[in-house]
């Protein structure tokens, strides 16, 4: 059998390394993976394969960034003859992001079985590019392996057939737990006692100017009392130069590699943040997070774990 694991953004590498490591074992099972280089900095991909062990990228699609359409267009035209190529029995998407529903599409309109690894999360917010992304690849997907249980009843809401769906668990966090150890060895100079880590990189959040000024100027206000360590995505980077906006008084930071971003997050005081995967990994290193969204698609960070969705400006 011959499974075919795609990866695009950051966030998909933490899930397909356990994914790849729990075939290996199985000498029937061949593996191919392929990068749509969605994410192509070296600290937004390379250093993560390093660190998570994951096989280098048989293929790199190299079709880096552009808008929605035009980014989801070349992944799906680049992907499609690597497909008819090398005729996997099953194609493996991760989470959420373009390169998932792109090559969803493409596998299913093959007839290429499909599975979506974290299925079923839903923010029920179609104004996020992530929400739609995970309404359509759950539809094209065969096989659809949910985290937690509000997975499941969304996709029998759906009307999903109950065969498809199967609790495997969060695979995001098989891989914090695997790193964690290296994570408690990596020691930082300069860092206080105290400090909030933050991240911020949704569109809702860094591409208005207004409210992008907001949230800056609230954590500015924090810092004087709070130090704010805050690593810095390069979407979000270029908008504050974009809107010129003064943020040399904030401890901004180049994003960090996987293990270092760890350690960070396992000594926060509190954790400032817009990114899904952090609300999740937060709750398992019980870290209070405070989440800068109205809403959130992993409902069981707030109930079970240490999660406040706070409403936006
Ligand atoms: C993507 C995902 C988002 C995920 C995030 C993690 C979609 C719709 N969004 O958002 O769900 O949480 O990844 O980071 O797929 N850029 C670089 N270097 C890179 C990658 C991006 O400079 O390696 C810059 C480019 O200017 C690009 C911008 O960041 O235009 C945004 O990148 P893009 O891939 O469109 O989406 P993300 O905001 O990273």
């Amino acid at each position: 059998m011959h499974v075919l694991h795609v990866v695009g953004a950051r966030p998909n590498l933490m899930k397909v390394a356990p994914v790849v490591n729990a075939l290996k074992p199985y000498p029937k099972i061949k593996q191919t993976l392929i990068h749509t280089g969605q994410h192509y900095d070296t600290n937004m991909s390379d250093v993560f394969f390093q660190q998570l062990e994951i096989p280098a990228p048989d293929v790199n699609l190299g079709v880096g960034s552009g808008s929605h359409a035009r980014q989801t267009a070349e992944i799906m035209t680049r992907f499609e003859p690597i497909v008819l190529e090398r005729k996997p029995d099953l194609v493996l998407v991760y989470g959420d992001v373009n390169s998932t529903v792109a090559t969803a599409l493409v596998s299913s309109k093959l007839g290429i079985h499909v599975g979506h690894v974290e299925a079923g999360l839903r923010s029920f917010d179609r104004t996020m590019p992530e929400e739609i992304n995970r309404l359509l690849t759950d539809q094209l997907a065969d096989l659809l392996f949910t985290p937690s249980e509000d997975g499941d009843k969304n996709l029998e809401r759906e009307g999903i057939a109950a065969g498809k769906v199967h609790r495997v668990g969060n695979v995001m966090i098989d891989s914090l737990v695997r790193l964690l150890p290296a994570a408690v060895d990596r020691k930082f100079d300069g860092l206080p006692d105290r400090y909030v880590l933050v991240t911020l990189h949704r569109p809702a959040n860094v591409d208005d100017d207004r409210i992008l000024k907001v949230i800056l100027g609230y954590l500015l206000e924090l810092n004087s009392e709070l130090k704010v360590v805050f690593p810095v995505h390069p979407r979000t980077r270029q908008r504050i130069a974009d809107f010129g906006i003064d943020a040399s008084k904030l401890n901004l930071l180049e994003p960090l590699p996987y293990i270092e971003f760890l350690a960070l997050q396992r000594r926060a005081t509190v954790v400032v943040t817009d990114s899904g995967g952090i609300q999740e990994e937060t709750t398992y290193l019980k870290v209070p997070c405070l989440t800068v969204r109205n809403n959130t698609e992993r409902p069981v960070t707030v109930t079970m774990g240490t999660n406040l969705s706070c409403v936006r400006t």
